[in-house]
């Protein structure tokens, strides 16, 4: 099976100039779906991780179903306001936009081993400002996981010294 099938491009989304590759039709087919989330499951598996973390909201979809298949435990990382206790908090940068992400104050414990997962790479902001946030409660992030990598946006270099892993490349 060859993923990218199910990979939609769309030109000039959400801004002129941007192209965005779209992930719902690998979601709507089931096998796609998890010929995905068994690839990073396996990737998983090597890393001994004890709790997955995800950005909103296409790590979310991602993130959980790897979580489940692993029997660990998945932890939302939330746009601000949007999380009911106390959080931690940081500004990040992405391809179209700034934004404030967030992480519950007692959702990881210090030694933990975090797989931090999302559905695309692009220009690493969102992976970075998670990252930091993992790091701040005590974790430590032993890989990140995604279906897409856009590679001419050097997201890799704002992550590099971290195990990454990517399904597909443009
Ligand atoms: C998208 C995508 C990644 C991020 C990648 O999320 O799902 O999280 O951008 O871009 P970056 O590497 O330049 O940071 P978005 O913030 O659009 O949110 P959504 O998942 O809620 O659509
Ligand atoms: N998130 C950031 N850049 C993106 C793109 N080009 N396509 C889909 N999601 C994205």
């Amino acid at each position: 099976m060859n993923l990218k099938d199910y990979i939609a491009r769309v030109d000039n989304y959400p801004e002129e100039g941007i192209v965005f590759r779209d992930i719902t039709p690998l979601m709507a087919n089931g096998e796609a779906f998890a010929e995905a989330t068994n690839q990073i499951v396996d990737y998983a598996k090597e890393l001994e991780v004890d709790v997955v973390v995800g950005p909103e909201a296409r790590g979310f979809i991602v993130g959980c179903p790897v979580a489940y298949e692993l029997n660990i435990g998945f932890i939302p990382v939330r746009k601000k306001g949007k999380l009911p206790r106390e959080v931690i908090e940081i500004d990040y940068s992405l391809e179209y936009g700034t934004n404030t992400l967030t992480i519950h104050a007692d959702s990881i414990k210090p030694g933990q081993r975090v797989l931090i997962i999302d559905d695309l790479l692009a220009t690493g902001g969102t992976v970075k400002a998670s990252i930091d946030l993992v790091e701040k409660l005590g974790g430590i992030v032993v890989g990140c996981a995604f279906l897409i990598e856009l590679t001419d946006l050097n997201g890799r270099e704002k992550i590099k010294g971290y195990n990454i892993k990517a399904l597909m490349d443009y």
